[in-house]
This record gives C-alpha cells, structure tokens and sequence, in this order.
C-alpha cells in the first residue's frame, strides 16, 4: 500500500476501507488528500479482490468541505486546472461500489464526496449543508446537480440558497440517507454492508451500479434500454447459471466472479 499522509487505506477480505485523516482540518479536502482518495479508491477498484469500498471520517466530521484556506487566494485558471477539483471525473467512473459511512459534518465537499458514493449510511449524529453561499460561492464538487436529484429541487434550493445543515432524520426523510445507524454502530454496519454486498457476483454487481448511474445520467427510455441490453448481457455470465441453478436446489451460490 502506498504511504499517504491524508488518509488511511486498509483491506478485511474482500472489503476495503479508506478513512479521510486530517482530523486538525475536521478532514476539510485539501488536493493532497483528494489525491490521496482518488488514488487509493482507483486502486480497489482496480483490484478483482475488492467488492466494495466504504468511505468514512472521524467521529466529528466525515468532511468539512473542500479546504477554504487552501482555496482561498486561488484564481480561475488555478480551479479550473489544479486543486482538488479536476480529478473527481475518474473518481465518478469507479466500478466498484462504494458506501460513504458518514458520522458528524458532511458540508460542501464533504456533502458531495457522499453524493458521489452509492450508498450513504448515517450516522444519528450526521449533519448535511452546502454552505458554499456563506462564503461567497457555490457548490464545486457536483452539490447543485446532486443535491437536487437526490431530494428534489425545493429543499436543495433552501439548503444551497441558505446554507441550511440538516441533521440524519431529516436527511433520511428527504431521500438523502440509505439508513440512519447508531454513532457507535456506524463503522461495523458499514463494514455487514460492505461485505454483503462485496459477496455477490462481482458482474453483476458492476452491472447494477452501472444501471443506476445511468437512472442519473439518462432520460428514462434512454435508461430503459440501457437496462434491457444490461439485463440480458448478465445471462451471459457464469454467475448467473449459478445462481440461478442455486435457487432451484435450495442451497447458497457459489459464485465464481467475487
Ligand atoms: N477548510 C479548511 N479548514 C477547515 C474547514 C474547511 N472546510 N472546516 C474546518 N476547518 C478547520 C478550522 O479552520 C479549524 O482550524 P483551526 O483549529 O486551525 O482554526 C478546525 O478545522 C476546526 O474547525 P472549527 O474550530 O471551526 O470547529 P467547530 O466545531 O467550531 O465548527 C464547522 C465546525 C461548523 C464544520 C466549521 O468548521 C465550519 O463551518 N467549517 C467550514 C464548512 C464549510 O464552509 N464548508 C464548505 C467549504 S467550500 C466547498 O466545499 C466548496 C465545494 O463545493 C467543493
């Protein structure tokens, strides 16, 4: 494993667990530390052993949101070319599903680094903003595209318009949230999550998240036949005579690709 100094990077079997580290900045991304992610998640991804990746932060803050003092006197040019924001596009094709375990502040970034996963588990203690519009400027990493889709435009206006937190009920409520966990549960139902999901058929699972990609990207007919083509590819697999030949004498699969 590469040394990184912003992160931590560690595998449990199939499952891979990249914990954001700058605990003095309340893990406010820096490019360091994007970098960092950007790296270590391109590698699981990578890797046919790894199934699924969970993303967290410390108890106090899953992310602050990108690093204002680092950002504050750059320029055009220097947003646009350098920071932490061109290398989210790689970061957004990942096959691999990923899992933000969120505990305390997601704010800004931090918000948009778990839209960008595909599962967010909450923890009670969970606090989601874009407070971009208190600091002179707007959602950067994805926040105004997201957030809207994700629990429709009127509360996301309230929340980017006002900088507004929400807490883990009410986030659930709007559709933000997979699930609301205990603070002290959050890492190992995470981890179940991970494992669950890192045990089914590898193919499939890289075709489902695919598929539900697509459902953000795609007008629905468009989405539709993305998933007819998908679907009957899937019966190309192994996996699928195995699983479905598991059904019908009653025992668990045993699926080749995971
Ligand atoms: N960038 C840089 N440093 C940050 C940071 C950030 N986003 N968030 C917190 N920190 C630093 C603080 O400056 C402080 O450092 P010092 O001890 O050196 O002063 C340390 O982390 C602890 O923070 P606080 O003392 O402020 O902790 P608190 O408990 O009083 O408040 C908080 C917590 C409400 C989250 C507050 O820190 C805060 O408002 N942070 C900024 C949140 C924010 O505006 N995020 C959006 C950033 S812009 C963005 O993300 C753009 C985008 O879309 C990509």
């Amino acid at each position: 494993m590469d040394a990184y100094t912003c992160i931590i990077a560690e595998t449990r079997g199939r499952v891979a667990t990249i914990t954001l580290n700058r605990p003095e900045a309340l893990n406010a991304l820096n490019g360091a530390l994007v970098r960092e992610l950007i790296d270590a998640a391109t590698g699981f991804d990578a890797d046919p052993g790894i199934g699924a990746i969970v993303i967290t932060g410390s108890a106090k803050a899953f992310a602050a949101g990108a690093d204002i003092k680092e950002m504050a006197e750059h320029g055009y040019a220097e947003m646009l070319l350098g920071g932490p924001f061109p290398g989210w596009v790689g970061f957004e094709r990942l096959r691999t599903p990923i899992i933000a375990a969120v505990s305390g502040f997601a704010l800004g970034g931090g918000c948009e680094l778990a839209m960008m996963c595909d599962i967010i588990l909450a923890a009670d203690t969970a606090k989601f903003g874009q407070p971009e519009i208190t600091l002179g400027i707007l959602p950067g990493f994805g926040g105004s595209q997201r957030l809207p889709r994700a629990i429709g435009k009127y509360k996301a206006a309230e929340m980017i318009l006002t900088g507004r937190m929400m807490g883990a009920e009410e986030a659930e409520r709007a559709g933000l949230v997979s699930r609301i966990v205990p603070a002290d549960e959050l890492l190992a139902e995470a981890a179940a999550l991970a494992e669950t999901i890192a045990s089914k058929s590898l193919p499939a699972v890289i075709a489902a998240k695919d598929a539900l990609q697509a459902a953000q990207e795609m007008p629905l007919a468009e989405g539709l036949r993305f998933e007819r083509q998908a679907f009957a590819a899937a019966f190309a697999t192994e996996d699928q005579k195995e699983g479905m030949r598991a059904f019908a004498e009653k025992r668990a699969p045993e699926f080749r690709h995971r």
